[in-house]
């Protein structure tokens, strides 16, 4: 087992290793003093979980209720937000208890959401199910909801109290879901670790614990430079902006890893026209995204996708930040103009 402590406006760790959720009660219990333990979940997760972390909650002394949402990005929504907060004040909870989000990313941020709400803050601790969130979401404290207008408008920065990253539950992903995650990993690797980057070059099963650490210990690092997102955070962005245009566009068909592989690859390959990077480089970066099978292009317009990425909230002003690898394993921000956005993207499609 692998343990990374952040310290951020809280002090936690992260945990990482085979069959966690059977000891999340006993470790949960070392830190948090109340009673009641709301496990929030979803439809696919709970059904294979959500009795093991119950039973390990209920043998170190916690009494258990569960809140189940639909799968999908669907379920990151106000009226699950308030149905949330309702059945946590219907379950008479308050600040010493503890709300468990075992899931991916949209479990992990609507329960954290509600946890730093209800009564201006719960306990949280994140058991994320998914690479994507054990590398990215469940841990730096980002929580929200969507709202008509677009994604994760609405949230708060409310860091866990605990992260337990059970590496047995994310090796009985499907492909799919598995892959998703790698683009987010990768992203690590060309921020700011060559020797990740090379590592998955092989197979990425046998040395997942290794590589989640990593990738936590990368998150880590930055967040606790800037928590909020003023300033090397928004690294953390490499291939977002594209990204999230793509996924907006699609309408949210297309997955968010996918998405944020075409944003590094579409980057990537600017970068190097504009002689902010090596042809070299940006070919190491889109031939790693390919190995996966994760795309590496997108049939939208750099208009369209320029449109869709103003839209995004990451905006500031009259100019954008965009992050640039100038190297594997080294990236920096650079502000650029609105009005230039459409031609740096048009020259990596
Ligand atoms: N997902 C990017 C961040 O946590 O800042």
């Amino acid at each position: 087992m692998k343990t990374i402590t952040v310290t951020a406006s809280k002090t936690y760790e992260v945990m990482i290793g085979p069959d966690l959720l059977a000891s999340a009660g006993a470790l949960a219990s070392e830190l948090v003093k109340g009673l009641s333990a709301a496990i929030v979940t979803d439809d696919i997760v709970g059904p294979l979980y959500r009795e093991r972390l119950a039973a390990s909650l209920k043998k170190a002394g916690f009494r258990v209720v569960s809140f189940v949402v639909r799968h999908g990005e669907a379920s990151k929504n106000a009226e699950n937000y308030f149905a949330l907060l309702n059945f946590l004040a219907e379950e008479r909870f308050t600040r010493g208890d503890t709300v468990f989000a075992l899931g991916g990313g949209v479990v992990g941020d609507l329960s954290g959401f509600a946890a730093s709400t209800y009564m201006r803050g719960l306990r949280l601790v994140q058991l994320p199910t998914t690479l994507l969130a054990a590398v990215d979401s469940s841990v730096g404290g980002k929580t929200a909801i969507d709202l008509i207008a677009g994604k994760n408008l609405a949230g708060t920065f409310y860091q866990p109290d605990l992260v337990l990253c059970d590496t047995s539950a994310l090796a009985t992903l499907p492909g799919e879901i598995l892959t998703d995650g790698v683009a987010e990993v990768i992203k690590y690797g060309v921020l700011a670790d060559e020797a990740l980057f090379h590592m998955l070059k092989d197979p990425v099963m046998p040395r997942l614990e290794e590589i989640i650490a990593r990738c936590v210990a990368i998150k880590r690092d930055i967040v606790q430079r800037d928590e909020t997102e003023t300033g090397p955070r928004k690294l953390l962005n490499f291939g977002h902006t594209v990204g999230h245009a793509v996924e907006a566009l699609s309408n949210y068909a297309i997955s968010h890893g996918r998405a944020v592989a075409v944003g590094m690859a579409v980057v990537a390959r600017a970068s190097s026209k504009k002689g902010l990077c090596t042809q070299d480089t940006a070919e190491q970066i889109v031939n790693l995204i390919g190995s996966f099978d994760l795309p590496t292009a997108t049939e939208y317009s750099a208009a369209r996708l320029a449109g869709a990425a103003l839209h995004d909230k990451k905006r500031s002003g009259g100019s954008i930040t965009l992050v640039v690898p100038e190297a594997i394993g080294r990236c920096v921000l650079r502000e650029t103009p609105v009005s230039a956005l459409e031609e740096f993207i048009g020259l990596g499609l």
